[in-house]
């Protein structure tokens, strides 16, 4: 593009692949594998789930997120403004702004759940579980949710530990923390799973989680598949065109971009066997989100053997695995502040922090106080979340692909794939990729759509 070489000021950068690789993993390992993805895989059929969720993962995943590869590294810049480079005097821009909200809502309500996570993790060093009936839990659960002061303190250090990260840039913060970190949370989690598959009676966990039972494969199956698959992955949000846009012009995208799927789909597998075996050696029906791991877990860990030091290694695990995440839905803001506000790094990551530590506390405190406030019929907390996951999403995909599909057109994703055409690619790989970026990603995300304003 003619724009692309001529940048005022040297953008941060990844400084290898293994670099892009973490940082992306670290993105799209988070709460929805740990907390999501073994509940929905054994309450819809198993290996089946588990099939047609790599289908999407395929068909639908891999084509956005190279589509926002190729975005962000041919606009070199933040979220609306590769849109805004590669498309001049057009609106396009405003898919980048609608990645950025995105970000800000996610990023607003999976805040108070990484402080929870902060107050949890605290909890199990203390080995408060010990004496852990499941009564006794839910109510420390929920009378801790819903107050005021705690919540909001736990909130406000997650929110400042992704900010220290964020501040200290791509390279220095966001590379170095997902190279040591990211590592670290795959041996814990492997750990966790071969403790649980190790209890007795850990086999029915197993097989709710991978015998294939197609007869509870529904249409909403399907739904559930993709949202997982795109919030899973981080997609539709603009946050892999702005760590796009920090990638090296001879990083291959293709391999990138299969990796990170590959790793994350791992480690939402090796999850499920940390989880499902140990829930149902106790005899407990699982659940999913907050309760599974606030209520569920932590009897668990109150039971078995060496579970106070579980208890730990499990927490430090969700707790990392969400700061990863978060970091990257803040970089997708701060960057924002920098290109369109001029802003110097610092001052976009406070001006950053400022405004979703405010709707933080609004989330927060819809857990209690501000639980009868509704819109939609939703508390703040889940609008956010309806907002960002069921709606701007999937909304940003469909965009984010039509735009690299058919207004930047094959030439621009062939060279970008191709790096070029210094980095050889099978004639038919490229033809496929063209073709699901143009044709089946869109229907999948359209399908979708049409289904869910029908619900
Ligand atoms: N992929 C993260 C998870 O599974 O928890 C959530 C997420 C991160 C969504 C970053 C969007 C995003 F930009």
């Amino acid at each position: 593009m003619k724009n692309a070489s001529h940048q005022p000021a040297k953008r941060d950068s990844f400084a290898s692949s293994f670099g892009v690789l973490v940082a992306m993993a670290g993105s799209a390992v988070g709460l929805g594998n740990l907390w999501r993805f073994p509940y929905l895989v054994g309450e819809n059929g198993g290996a089946a789930f588990i099939l047609i969720y790599l289908g999407f993962v395929i068909l639908a995943g891999l084509p956005v997120m190279l589509a926002e590869f190729i975005i962000g590294r041919r606009g070199q810049a933040s979220a609306r403004g590769a849109f805004q480079k590669l498309a001049p005097g057009t609106h396009w821009g405003i898919v980048g702004v609608l990645g950025v909200i995105c970000c800000v809502f996610i990023i607003s309500f999976y805040s108070v759940v990484g402080g929870w996570c902060t107050e949890y993790l605290f909890k199990s060093v203390c080995f408060d579980f010990t004496e852990g009936d499941p009564e006794n839990l839910k109510t420390l659960f929920s009378s801790f949710s819903s107050s005021v002061w705690l919540p909001i303190l736990c909130h406000t250090i997650f929110l400042a530990l992704t900010a220290g990260v964020v501040v200290a840039g791509v390279q220095n913060g966001i590379e170095k923390f997902s190279k040591v970190m990211m590592p670290l949370l795959f041996l814990i989690i492997i750990g966790i799973a071969i403790r649980s598959m190790t209890l007795p009676g850990s086999g029915p966990g197993l097989k709710f989680l991978f015998q294939p039972d197609w007869s509870k494969v529904t249409s909403q199956t399907f739904l559930a598949a993709l949202g997982q698959a795109f919030f899973s992955l981080s997609l539709g949000s603009c946050m892999v065109v702005t760590y796009g846009s920090y990638v090296k012009k001879d990083a291959n995208i293709i391999s990138l971009s299969s990796q990170t799927a590959v790793a994350d789909t791992l480690f939402a597998i090796i999850a499920g066997c940390a989880i499902m075996p140990a829930v149902f050696a106790f005899g407990i029906s699982p659940g999913e989100g907050p309760d599974l791991v606030f209520v569920t877990l932590p009897h668990i860990f109150s039971q078995m053997p060496l579970g106070g030091v579980i208890a730990i290694f499990f927490f430090v695990a969700l707790l990392l695995a969400a700061l990863t995440s978060s970091i990257s839905m803040l970089e997708v803001v701060v960057a924002f502040c920098i290109e369109e506000f001029k802003m110097k790094r610092k001052a976009a990551v406070v001006v950053s922090f400022v405004f979703i530590w405010i709707l933080g506390c609004l989330c927060s405190l819809s857990m209690g106080p501000l639980s009868n406030w509704k819109i939609l019929g939703k508390t703040i907390f889940d609008l956010f979340d309806f907002i960002s996951a069921d709606f701007l999403m999937l909304i940003g995909g469909l965009l984010i692909v039509i735009f690299a599909g058919w207004k930047l057109g094959k030439a621009v994703v062939f060279d970008e794939l191709t790096n070029g055409g210094t980095h050889p690619v099978p004639a038919w790989l490229l033809k496929t990729i063209l073709f699901l970026i143009r044709f089946v990603a869109p229907a999948a995300l359209l399908a979708i759509a049409i289904f869910q304003i029908h619900e």
